[in-house]
């Protein structure tokens, strides 16, 4: 023992330096990985005898916020395209909470017929809606068309959750209070919307139609609060921060090998997907947030947006086509 004891005393004289540039650096890189993972939403609020639905809940940041939603005491509904992968998720959730009042429900969000149906599920056997999260989204893939023709980022992440939204008004409506959380992203910020092509048919980037989709999330928020005003229920936007999800699906592959290599190390810093659901969960149940309406979140807390998400005109120019292009005009 004495002898072990020597050893040891012996390896740290001779490497004090390095022990500790190793110490500092450590507790340096763990500081940088707590602040990263941003805040964490506080709130014990139950959620008995609510009703919670989920768009893309069977994985990422959506899997998370329904989990925290059944420990809750919630119903929750996750409205997902694959129902294989739903089931497993519903079947995850059911066995780690102990709430069984956790239902999968067919959702595509780039088939308008779909999202229809689904409404019309909701509206024709649920007596409540308390909380709806349109957190489904799809980032930087090909040149793609939904079902009905439009661009698959837009059509997905915008007008899918748009015309969702818009036909579950009422049920909204009347289980007041009640709220709407839309998972934006600081993507918005260099985003604008193309109102003369937007489709992006003359000139498709992966990324400026990721980018506008945020913004379309943004502004679609702000018009929804205005047009909710005084009826009892609140709507919010997010960046939930950068996550490792499967987000990356169609991005990821395209890299070349010395940049996926590069970015490894810093993979390890970014949140993980229960760190990524904090500002979903914060919007759709903290006390606190429930005289608020057309905010935005980051990191439990408000922020600011790009200016172009402020733009009333824009937000409202956006309603209307959207409106038209789904049907609702
Ligand atoms: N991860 C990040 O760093 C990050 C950063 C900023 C914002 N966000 C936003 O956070 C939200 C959630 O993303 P995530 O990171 O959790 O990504 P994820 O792991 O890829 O999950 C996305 C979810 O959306 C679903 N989805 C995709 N297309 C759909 C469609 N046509 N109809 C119905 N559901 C569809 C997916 O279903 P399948 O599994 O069937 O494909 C999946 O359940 C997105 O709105 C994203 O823009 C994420």
């Amino acid at each position: 023992m004495q002898n072990y004891a020597e050893v040891v005393r012996d390896f740290v004289e001779k490497h004090a330096t390095g022990l500790t540039v190793a110490f500092v650096a450590g507790a340096g890189l763990l500081a940088v990985r707590r602040w990263l993972a941003g805040g964490v939403c506080r709130s014990k609020v139950r959620l008995d005898g609510k009703t919670v639905l989920i768009t893309g809940a069977n994985t990422g940041i959506g899997k998370e916020t329904a989990l925290d939603m059944a420990q809750r005491g919630a119903r929750v509904i996750l409205a997902c395209r694959d129902m294989t992968r739903a089931r497993i998720a519903a079947d995850e959730i059911r066995q780690r909470t102990g709430n069984g009042n956790v239902v999968v429900r067919k959702l595509d969000l780039a088939s308008l017929q779909s999202v229809r149906d689904l409404a019309k599920e909701i509206r024709e056997n649920e007596s409540r809606l308390d909380i709806l999260i349109n957190n489904a989204g799809i980032m930087m893939c090909p040149k793609w068309k939904t079902e009905d023709g439009f661009e698959m980022q837009l059509g997905v992440n915008h007008l899918g959750h748009f015309l969702l939204t818009n036909c579950l008004l009422d049920l909204l409506k009347k289980s007041t209070p009640s709220r709407i959380v839309i998972v934006s992203s600081l993507a918005h910020e260099k985003g604008r919307i193309h109102f003369d092509d937007i489709n992006l048919d003359k000139e498709y980037k992966r990324e400026v139609s990721y980018r506008q989709s945020k913004l379309a999330n943004m502004l679609f928020c702000r018009e929804l609060a205005t047009r909710l005003q005084g009826t009892g229920v609140t709507v919010y936007s997010l960046h939930p921060g950068v996550i490792r999800t499967e987000l990356g699906r169609h991005l990821i592959p395209t890299l070349s090998l010395w940049k996926r290599v590069l970015a490894m190390p810093f993979v390890m810093l970014i949140k993980s997907p229960w760190e990524g659901a904090q500002t979903t969960i914060h919007c759709a149940v903290d006390e606190s947030l429930a005289y608020e309406s057309g905010l935005y979140y980051s990191d439990c807390a408000t922020k600011t947006p790009a200016p172009q998400a402020l733009d009333a005109a824009a937000a409202k120019r956006l309603w209307d086509l959207s409106a038209s292009m789904v049907g609702l005009a």
